[in-house]
């Protein structure tokens, strides 16, 4: 979907704004920018991110039929493939965007899942006092200007005992090289594409690469915060909630994975294939696994890219 410029003007002024106008803009082509898909590779990637953040040992036996309220679904990524998993009997997806809404509930019908959808802000949940068993999330507290009135919410519409897990935040230094390495990549991949010898196959077309840039630069207002693991727990903890914890994951994989995105968005459609694919994800699993079992037990917490936190209401 297209947005006109008055549309862009306003809600680069604005971040709330702004991530409706990007996310609404997004909803449609999400999946495929991002490889999100609802198999086995997804089901096992937000399940891993879970178990990590949760291990399977204290996550209680009720799981399974629980109802669960994601925040910022976008289009149901986490909570879709965690359902398949076997966390939730039923689902609520929920989004500040209702493209993306829409998105997340048409991808859950298709996969045969008991989950329905509401368009609402994470800072003002539409959901009564002590209604809901978990409540999960993905890539969005970076996206929401109150965290303090996010975490309040979360602690007011648990049922006593009930759990939050957000995972995929960015860390303060994670994000800091991940955007160095994306920002060389793309300066690089767009100058060597335009080469004559490659421009044909490889290069984008101009007006494709103007399109990113005005994305780039909505994207730039829609990120609010990046982290430091232990300031955003005292968040969740000032707000009520209890147990908090975080994990961090992904350093190597992190180096690799940001600059293959942004190679791969800066050049033509079709022209890497399906060995690129095999390749980019083989390799960061590879990476992820020697983050995981090696550089975890050496290297302090905040150098990685991405936070997750889990908490309970008292
Ligand atoms: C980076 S996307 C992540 C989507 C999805 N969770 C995923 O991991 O693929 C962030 C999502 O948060 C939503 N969002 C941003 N601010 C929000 C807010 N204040 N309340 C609810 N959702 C919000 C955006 O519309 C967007 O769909």
């Amino acid at each position: 979907m297209a947005i006109s410029q008055a549309q862009f003007d306003l809600a680069k002024a604005d971040p709330k704004l702004a991530n409706i106008v990007y996310h609404d803009w997004e909803a449609e082509s999400y999946d495929d920018k991002w490889s999100i898909s609802y198999d086995q590779r997804c089901v096992d990637y937000a399940r891993n991110c879970f178990d990590h953040v949760v291990p399977r040992e204290s996550q209680g036996s009720d799981l399974a039929g629980s109802r669960v309220v994601e925040l910022g679904s976008g289009t149901g990524f986490f909570l879709l493939n965690l359902m398949q998993s076997g966390i939730g009997g039923s689902g609520i997806v929920t989004d500040l965007s209702s493209g993306m809404v829409s998105v997340a509930v048409r991808n859950g019908k298709n996969l045969g899942l008991d989950v329905t959808g509401l368009v609402a802000d994470a800072e003002l949940l539409p959901f009564v006092d002590s209604s809901v068993d978990l409540v999960v999330g993905h890539a969005v507290l970076h996206h929401v200007p109150d965290l303090d009135a996010l975490f309040a919410e979360v602690n007011r519409v648990l049922r006593p005992g009930g759990r939050f897990v957000f995972c995929g935040e960015p860390t303060q230094k994670g994000d800091l090289v991940a955007r160095a390495l994306s920002r060389l990549t793309w300066w690089t991949s767009t100058r060597v594409t335009q080469l004559p010898l490659l421009v044909d196959k490889w290069a984008r077309p101009a007006h494709e690469l103007a399109e990113s840039s005005r994305e780039a630069a909505l994207e730039a207002v829609v990120d609010v915060h990046t982290f430091d693991p232990n300031q955003l727990a005292r968040v969740a903890l000032r707000n009520g909630c209890v147990d908090v914890s975080t994990v961090t994951q992904e350093l190597t994989a992190s180096w690799f994975g940001w600059p293959v995105r942004t190679f791969e968005s800066s050049v033509k459609a079709g022209a890497l294939g399906f060995g690129w694919a095999n390749f980019a994800f083989g390799t960061w699993k590879k990476l992820d696994s020697l983050d995981r079992n090696v550089f975890s037990k050496i290297v302090p917490d905040r150098y990685f890219y991405n936070v997750c936190i889990t908490g309970v209401a008292p």
